[in-house]
């Protein structure tokens, strides 16, 4: 399934987890037209909060809040309004945190000008069956993703965040619409580092994801505009 360029560009969130204020302009500068999407996560965010969003939201390409939301309905609803008025296109929120909390948070992102796409993260790619069994989680990660994710759907949320190995099952589940966001992406001969439920950016496209999040497979890499343009040319190969 070949991409065209733009569809793959599309396809790319990069995720710009870095402490460095300038590091994150930086990668976003050099990576503009080559993702569709910049992720601004807990690192980048804790480090320097809304105003480096307003700052990447401005560099040219939408902004991912990957803030991870958890906590009671109504804190997570004024939280989720104010990430909406930062400007985010899409942002977190975890999946685990229950319907009611979901609800609220589709609620406060509601409430801004341009409301962003609320999506429930589900299983932690980082987290394989084994890890989930020590939680007190029986029946391993695919059976919970699956039930979370339509739980989501309920709540109002426009898509999940999953691994790329469930998405061919939930994109069956759930039909065409409802957004597939993947990180646990490697390409070939990529570390795993801490993610356990990895596939390939191919595979992820091939699976059904519309976003795939990549972060230090680019990141790290000694030249992250190549790194980008690797995988934009592996998901429009023949
Ligand atoms: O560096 P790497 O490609 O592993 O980065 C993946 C990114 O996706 C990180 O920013 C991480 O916070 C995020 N993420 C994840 N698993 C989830 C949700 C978000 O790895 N379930």
């Amino acid at each position: 399934m070949a991409l065209t360029r733009a569809q793959a560009v599309a396809h790319l969130a990069v995720a710009l987890d870095t402490s460095e204020r300038d590091e994150v302009v930086r990668l976003a500068r050099v990576l503009a037209g080559r993702a569709g999407t910049f992720k601004v996560g807990l690192e980048a965010f804790t480090a320097h909060g809304p105003d480096l969003v307003r700052e990447v939201r401005d560099l040219g390409a939408p902004v991912f809040l990957d803030l991870k939301l958890h906590d009671i309905p109504n804190t997570v609803e004024r939280a989720a309004r104010n990430a909406a008025r930062l400007g985010a296109a899409m942002f977190t929120v975890h999946a685990s945190g229950g319907e009611a909390m979901l609800r609220a948070a589709v609620a406060g992102a509601a409430d801004a000008e341009r409301p962003p796409a609320v999506l429930a993260v589900t299983v932690l790619t980082s987290l394989d069956d084994a890890a989930l069994e020590g939680l007190g989680i029986p029946g391993g990660a695919a059976g919970r993703v699956r039930v979370w994710a339509e739980m989501a759907r309920r709540a109002g949320c426009a898509g999940v965040v999953c691994s790329p190995q469930e998405a061919a099952a939930l994109r069956a589940a759930l039909g065409a619409g409802f957004l597939l966001v993947t990180p646990g992406i490697r390409p070939a001969g990529a570390a795993s580092a801490d993610q356990r439920r990895v596939a390939t950016p191919r595979a992820a496209v091939e699976a059904g994801a519309d976003v795939l999040v990549v972060g230090r497979p680019i990141t790290g890499a000694a030249d992250p505009a190549a790194a980008a343009e690797a995988i934009l040319a592996e998901l429009c190969a023949p």
